[in-house]
């Protein structure tokens, strides 16, 4: 398989540019730029790098820099931004604070007949975002292209296939730059698109049947999509030799427990254990108001469960472990075996007596892990579901938690759901939910007084869960919810409409 090495000087595009190189078929994997030598990349084989942007200045002493060998393995090269900039100082070139070149937006740039440019009209618009600029040429290398304050937005030196340019074309916002990329790879580095999701999960299926052989594998469960997806694939590895714990914490949806048992037990013949921990989870909780106080129970209660559970399994030999690809990147270990600090659940014990620790999905982004859900059959609700936080509804329930309180709230929440999802809005808002606000209120229902508690409807957009805009749902949808809530859950005097963005709000109430 055909690799690229993106080498990350810290900017915050480094994820996105190996996506955009993932979704042409090419695995791309990041390594930060104090991790890895020019020996090592030398030997690693890859058919191309991609130096990263960065938010330093390259003439600033203490910003990232790179060994100047690099640029003699043979390998071809893309600089982006900053990467652009450390590629022609690395090469002999000259890097400025030209105040009058800073950009910052959309930018018309006109380009030559480089084979970077090839087939990507003329004129087109492109995404800018910096101060410094390249100054001087270093040489060998060519203009091919500028923009009005930037007379190097981009540069070539054919020979040594060194490319650098100034503006973002992983960004949608630069209109051809998918266009660019493909050149790079296809054109200059001449790599084979052979990355492709079902490929990988029989790959990956045949890799750890070997590895894993004669193991005893145990699986923390949440019904999530990572753990979900890494049970299906393990199941389909080593069979039996996995056993799933589900800790059923009595916080979940209407239906979820039986749903993920049903999936997983029923239709894939997961070798699973579902833990009913309600009423323990629940006599914790009890009295309990303080948001991070629940959540702490939660997460400490769960660790306390599973370690039960596995203490009566006998000999366990490896811990699975759903940790996908951003996890890794965000805990800067590039291959470390980190037991995965999951907020879900709230760290894994460690005195369970495993020797390793198996992560089967550590190497894909979000996306890909659904498309080899897919290819392991799972079902399109299971893998496209959308996030739920692992403390569940204690997140979603204001002041104390009653059972009474969660089965209120479960009823509110599938009923808004479902009337979302046939309105055809589940695809589009990322993410909805309803809250149990303990804040009562008088209402009248026939002839007498009520005095019930608030159902707060969410529903937020978001590509990254960083910032999030509240969905501009259509009043009739709304009021049909409010209407079914009302009238089919009793204790709910008022229904609301959160319209409130992350910032300043956080998605979840707590
Ligand atoms: P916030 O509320 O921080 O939510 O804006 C952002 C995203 O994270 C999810 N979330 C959690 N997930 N454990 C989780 O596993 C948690 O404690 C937790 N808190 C928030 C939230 O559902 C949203 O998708």
């Amino acid at each position: 398989m055909d690799r690229i090495l993106i080498l990350d000087f810290g900017g915050q595009y480094s994820q996105l540019i190996a996506r955009r190189i993932r979704e042409e078929h090419v695995y791309a994997e990041i390594v930060a730029s104090d991790r890895i030598t020019c020996a090592e990349i030398g030997a690693a084989g890859y058919k191309g790098i991609v130096f990263t942007g960065g938010p330093n200045s390259v003439s600033d002493p203490a910003s990232p820099h790179f060994d100047p060998a690099v640029l003699e393995l043979g390998i071809p090269i893309l600089g982006i931004c900053y990467g652009h900039q450390l590629l022609a100082f690395l090469a002999g070139g000259r890097v400025g604070a030209a105040g009058h070149a800073s950009e910052y937006g959309r930018t018309a740039l006109s380009h030559g007949t480089s084979i970077l440019f090839r087939r990507i009209p003329n004129e087109s618009t492109v995404w800018m975002s910096h101060t410094d600029a390249v100054t001087v040429l270093p040489q060998g290398f060519q203009t091919i292209a500028s923009t009005e304050n930037c007379p190097v937005a981009a540069m070539a030196d054919d020979t040594r296939r060194l490319y650098g340019v100034q503006f973002h074309p992983e960004v949608t916002h630069t209109v051809f730059g998918k266009e660019l990329l493909r050149n790079f790879l296809f054109r200059i580095a001449e790599a084979k698109p052979d990355w492709a999701m079902n490929d990988f999960a029989e790959r990956a299926v045949a890799e750890w049947r070997e590895r894993l052989s004669g193991k005893k594998v145990l699986l923390a469960l949440s019904g999530g999509v990572d753990s979900s997806v890494t049970a299906a694939l393990l199941h389909r590895a080593i069979g039996r030799n996995l056993t799933c714990v589900f800790v059923d914490h009595g916080l979940l949806r209407k239906d979820e427990g039986d749903t993920v048992e049903r999936v997983m037990k029923g239709t894939l013949g997961v070798n699973l254990i579902r833990v009913d921990a309600e009423e323990r989870f629940l006599a914790r909780l009890a009295g309990v108001t303080d948001p991070e106080e629940k959540r702490r129970i939660v997460g400490g209660e769960f660790v306390r469960v599973f370690e039960e559970e596995a203490g009566k399994l006998g000999r366990i030999d490896v811990l699975a472990q759903g940790t996908i690809y951003p996890d890794v990147i965000e805990s800067g270990k590039g291959d470390a075996a980190v037991i995965k600090s999951h907020h879900n659940v709230g760290g894994l014990p460690k005195d369970i007596g495993f020797t390793e620790i198996a992560e089967p999905l550590r190497f894909l982004f979000k996306d890909e892990v659904r498309a080899v859900g897919e290819a392991l059959g799972l079902p399109h609700e299971l893998v496209w579901r959308q996030p739920f936080p692992g403390p569940g509804l204690a997140v979603r329930i204001t002041g104390e938690i009653t059972k009474e309180k969660c089965e209120l709230l479960r009823e509110a929440d599938a009923i808004f759901r479902a009337e979302l999802e046939a309105a055809g809005f589940g695809e589009a808002v990322s993410q909805y939910f309803a809250v149990l606000a303990d804040v009562r209120s008088v209402g009248v229902m026939g002839d007498f007084r009520t005095y019930g508690l608030t159902v707060v409807l969410r529903a937020v957009t978001t590509d990254d869960f960083m910032t999030a805009e509240w969905s501009r749902l259509p009043s009739d949808l709304l009021g049909r919810v409010s209407n079914r809530i009302t009238n089919e859950v009793a204790g709910v005097s008022r229904v609301v409409y959160d319209i409130t963005s992350k910032p300043p709000a956080t998605v979840e109430w707590l």
